[in-house]
């Protein structure tokens, strides 16, 4: 199981203990839920070197790995997690990145049905188009797996992923307690990602108040989103909000690193980094380098370990016909309530850069000070 990331992760509790202790409890309850009922057969098994335990009488399990995109770093981390762990456990992966092409993505999901996978996990590009994946998966008896991002429109088996209106929350709250007055430009995901409108929704919550009582004030009707997740596109819109606005912002609620790095680099040839509040999440190499520089203010940690982990439990359990988790809770996809998965993430500054990201293994000193 998940030791090493448990090990860290009391490392960095040290003494606000106090401050991550409901994030720990919903983990470990999580982790029971998940690897306590992930496996109940009981065919004949064997060990593996990881003291895992694997069916030996059985073909081996083939997973279809449907991803969006690997152009952010955290898509490579789960890629690679979610196929040692799913190997742990005897299973075989396909992986195919879609490039953010909804269409393609589709198309290869189609294909991975051909080549007889036994479960689908699907990182959508786009949360609607990839409804055609569940029915055309479904219409041959597999089960599939909506990972990190929800499918709409359709009846997924099971959806993992992180409470994403709680990342936006954490996003913007951090920003209003750093800075409670200016203009605010929010800056949105990927309009097709249904993650894009669950963060805005934490955004708007976090920010309501202040809202309301003009301590703040949202630039350009805080409408904006960043077309896939681009920092070229992040890096334009800030261009122009800076240009109307004649530099003057306060602070940039955006959305994940990736589209941070293009708001940085805009308020970098203003002469404005480190001058105006930013946000993201994923703690991206360069994301934690630049809150060590002082010019990104927080990112949001996800646990990259715990949602492909639990993930590759799941999809082998579901291959097998088998329960994942009994007391899960159920999220609306516009269409029926999928059974869900919902893990907690946490807010990181230069603070606590150290002891989560450092000291919790998720990237080296070296690379974070980029030191020697
Ligand atoms: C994920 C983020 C990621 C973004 C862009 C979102 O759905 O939750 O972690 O940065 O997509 O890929």
């Amino acid at each position: 199981m998940n030791i090493s990331f448990f090990q860290s992760l009391f490392r960095v509790m040290g003494k606000s203990i106090y401050r991550v202790y409901p994030f720990i409890l919903v983990v470990i309850c999580f982790s029971i839920m998940v690897f306590g009922c992930a496996d109940t057969s009981n065919k004949e098994k064997s060990d593996t070197s990881q003291g895992e335990k694997v069916d030996s009488s059985e073909k081996k399990i083939k997973i279809g790995f449907s991803m969006a995109s690997l152009r952010e770093e955290r898509w490579q981390k789960d890629r690679d997690i979610f196929i040692r762990e799913a190997e742990k456990l005897g299973a075989e992966v396909i992986v195919q990145s879609a490039n953010a092409d909804a269409v393609k993505q589709n198309e290869q999901a189609e294909n991975m049905i051909t080549q007889g996978v036994d479960v689908l996990v699907v990182i959508p590009s786009d949360s609607v188009a990839a409804s055609q994946i569940v029915k055309a998966a479904h219409a041959e008896g597999i089960k599939v797996i909506a990972y990190d991002r929800l499918i709409r429109e359709s009846d997924p088996d099971l959806y993992i992923s992180f409470d994403n209106e709680e990342v936006g929350y954490l996003q913007a709250e951090y920003l209003l307690r750093h800075q409670p007055k200016g203009n605010y430009f929010l800056l949105g995901g990927d309009p097709g990602d249904n993650n894009a409108h669950l963060l805005r929704k934490g955004q708007l919550r976090a920010l309501q108040t202040a809202i309301e009582s003009e301590d703040i004030k949202l630039v350009a009707d805080g409408k904006h989103w960043a077309v896939a997740w681009e920092a070229k596109d992040a890096l334009n819109k800030t261009e122009q909000i800076l240009t109307q606005t004649n530099n003057q912002i306060d602070a940039v609620v955006a959305s994940n690193d990736g589209t941070a790095g293009g708001v940085i680099q805009a308020l970098e040839g203003q002469n404005l980094a480190g001058k105006v509040l930013v946000s993201g999440q994923d703690a991206d190499i360069e994301a934690c380098q630049r809150i060590a520089k002082g010019t990104q203010t927080m990112t949001v940690f996800k646990p990259i370990d715990l949602i492909a982990t639990v993930a590759a439990h799941a999809a082998v359990a579901l291959a097998k016909g088998e329960e994942v988790a009994k007391a899960t809770q159920m999220v609306n996809n516009g269409k029926v309530d999928v059974q869900s998965i919902i893990l907690k993430s946490i807010q990181v500054d230069k603070d606590n850069l150290d002891k989560v990201i450092i000291e919790g293994g998720f990237h080296t000193r070296e690379k974070v000070y980029q030191s020697k």
